[in-house]
């Protein structure tokens, strides 16, 4: 390739041609250290990507070195360790939201249990620098713990870059943080920790039972026991979390703990036009929390987003109560017109499009295979009009090979959300039915992963779902849960809608689905009042 062409790549796009060149010139290297010399590689790719890297900032550019060794990993392994580092905006966005909670960086000590390329110690490194400590003292108070040996060996690099190369502490320690025993207490404990079930026996130790139902244990939920038994009292932990921990019996144990744990300060939305992680779709949430007694039904919690340009001015406040039943959404201006149904009531579950194309294109195939279903793709989806699967130039249809049986195999009727929408779009929630001409034709589909399919059993309920999600009076209600870009499947399954008979009856009657979706609202909440005075 030549050099003109590398540059017209993204820097995502240059990263992962570059980890592929620079895996098939090094096939035994040590990653770390090919990662942090790409600059002196003999690799065409590899030095077009130092270049792209050298005119970025020095967090960008350790963020971009830490994502091309992820890269280089093998999928599975990366997956296992959750290596999607935090990009610089949102890291910082935290670290300067701790500071506003008076997390002290003059004073305090700094842990990060889950280290990866040194997304939150570096940038409080620089800072620590920037207000004249001594390279010692940062030293002795950045604190980190990384599984991956390499990469505790690649943070604590980037790190020593930020202290002008002082190396006299090891900052990022290798081991499993789960198993480690604490050794001091930290007035900040920050981490985006890895996230991904484990079954009970996987699990060490007790302590997973303050955090998790047996039969559903996620990672990120024993990280955030773990950060709370380690933080000093006041001291503050700040998460970056997979959104699930707001909402849903799954994770009420996990609710419950930190409602015991201390003040919860900000549960907080993350908005960005692309996906938040170099090359996964998740939708996360930060948590921030001061430690001591237990949280207090009448303070006042935020409800911030973060972006691009840092937290968002004008953050939403509102009341967290002591029942971990409750979900933690932002409030809503929207609670007194209640529909009082979800989409359950509809019928429908929703998930995650299951396909992930870059990681799995060996499934990707010609539909001659008896086992090739359609694949929709998010840019297939438009609101209102029957979804065909297409490719994304709409030159054809792509395929994907898939077990008879399996869970990535739609067969009933489903509507299916785009899961990324920007915000030049009108409206965050974009439906679409998919055409049952899809399922007769092919036996089923598949949905790529930047989509959300809500399946039902019933074709008129379903559809009605379709109409319903793409009036404003829902997008309304969405949003003001949400101030982000990416869709939340939780959030879609705990959203307020009207119940399916009333909506009905009032499409029936307007045939407008705008005006009749407010009328819905109206009438289900007049209801509930009615029958709460008269019960
Ligand atoms: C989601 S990444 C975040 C890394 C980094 N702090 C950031 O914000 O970009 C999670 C990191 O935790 C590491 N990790 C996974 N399991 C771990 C464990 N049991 N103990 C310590 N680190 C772990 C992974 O290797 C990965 O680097």
């Amino acid at each position: 390739m030549a050099r003109e062409e590398y540059a017209s790549l993204s820097t995502l796009t240059l990263a992962k041609v570059a980890s592929r060149r620079l895996l098939a010139a090094h096939p035994d290297g040590d990653l770390s250290v090919i990662c942090l010399n790409i600059h002196k590689s003999s690799v065409s790719a590899a030095r077009a990507l130092a270049a792209r890297l050298s005119t970025l900032s020095i967090s960008e550019r350790h963020y971009w070195i830490g994502t091309l060794y992820t890269l280089m990993l093998d999928p599975h392994q990366r997956r296992r360790q959750a290596a999607y580092f935090t990009p610089p905006y949102l890291a910082e966005a935290l670290i300067d939201y701790a500071i506003s909670k008076g997390f002290d960086l003059g004073r305090h000590d700094v842990l990060d249990p889950a280290a990866g390329g040194a997304a939150f110690l570096s940038l409080i490194a620089n800072r620590m620098r920037r207000i004249g400590l001594s390279e010692v003292d940062i030293a002795y108070r950045l604190n980190g713990i990384e599984i991956d040996p390499a990469l505790a060996r690649m943070s604590e690099s980037l790190i020593e870059e930020r202290l002008g190369g002082f190396a006299d502490r090891q900052m990022v320690h290798v081991g499993d943080a789960l198993q480690a025993v604490p050794l001091a207490s930290y007035d900040l404990v920050i981490a985006n920790p890895p996230y991904g079930r484990l079954s009970i026996s996987e699990v060490v130790g007790e302590n997973w039972a303050k955090v998790a139902h047996s039969g559903h244990i996620n990672k990120y939920a024993l990280f955030a026991e773990l950060c709370f038994r380690v933080a000093k009292p006041k001291g503050l932990v700040a998460l970056v979390i997979p959104s699930s921990f707001r909402s849903g019996p799954l994770y009420e144990k996990m609710r419950s703990f930190v409602l015991s744990q201390g003040q919860i300060l900000a549960v907080g939305s993350v908005s960005n036009r692309k996906d938040v992680f170099a090359d996964v779709a998740q939708d996360v949430s930060v948590l921030v929390v001061r430690k001591g007694g237990s949280h207090k039904a009448s303070a006042k919690v935020e409800f911030p987003v973060f972006g691009p340009s840092g937290k968002a001015d004008r953050p939403a406040f509102g009341k967290i109560t002591s029942n971990p039943s409750s979900s933690w959404w932002a409030p809503s201006r929207f609670a007194d017109v209640r529909g009082g149904a979800t989409i359950a009531d509809y019928g429908a579950t929703a998930k995650a499009g299951y396909f992930v194309w870059n990681r799995e294109q060996e499934k990707m195939s010609g539909g001659d295979d008896p086992q090739a279903r359609p694949l929709i793709w998010a840019a297939n989806i438009r609101a209102g009009r029957p979804c065909l699967p297409a490719t994304r130039d709409g030159a054809g249809i792509d395929f994907v090979t898939v077990l008879e049986g399996s869970t990535a195999l739609v067969t009933d009727h489903a509507v299916v959300l785009q899961r990324t929408t920007n915000n030049n779009q009108a409206r965050r929630l974009i439906a679409a039915s998919v055409d049952p001409s899809v399922v007769e034709r092919w036996g089923g589909f598949v949905c790529e992963n930047h989509t959300i399919v809500l399946r039902g059993a019933g074709r008129r309920s379903m559809s009605l779902l379709a109409v319903l999600l793409n009036t404003k009076a829902v997008d309304d209600r969405y949003r003001a849960a949400s101030g982000t870009s990416n869709i939340s499947v939780q959030l879609l399954r705990q959203l307020d809608l009207p119940p399916p008979s009333v909506f009905r009856d009032a499409l029936r009657e307007s045939r407008d689905p705008e005006k009749a979706a407010e009328v819905a609202y109206e009438k289900a909440s007049q209801t509930s009042r009615v029958n709460e005075v008269s019960a």
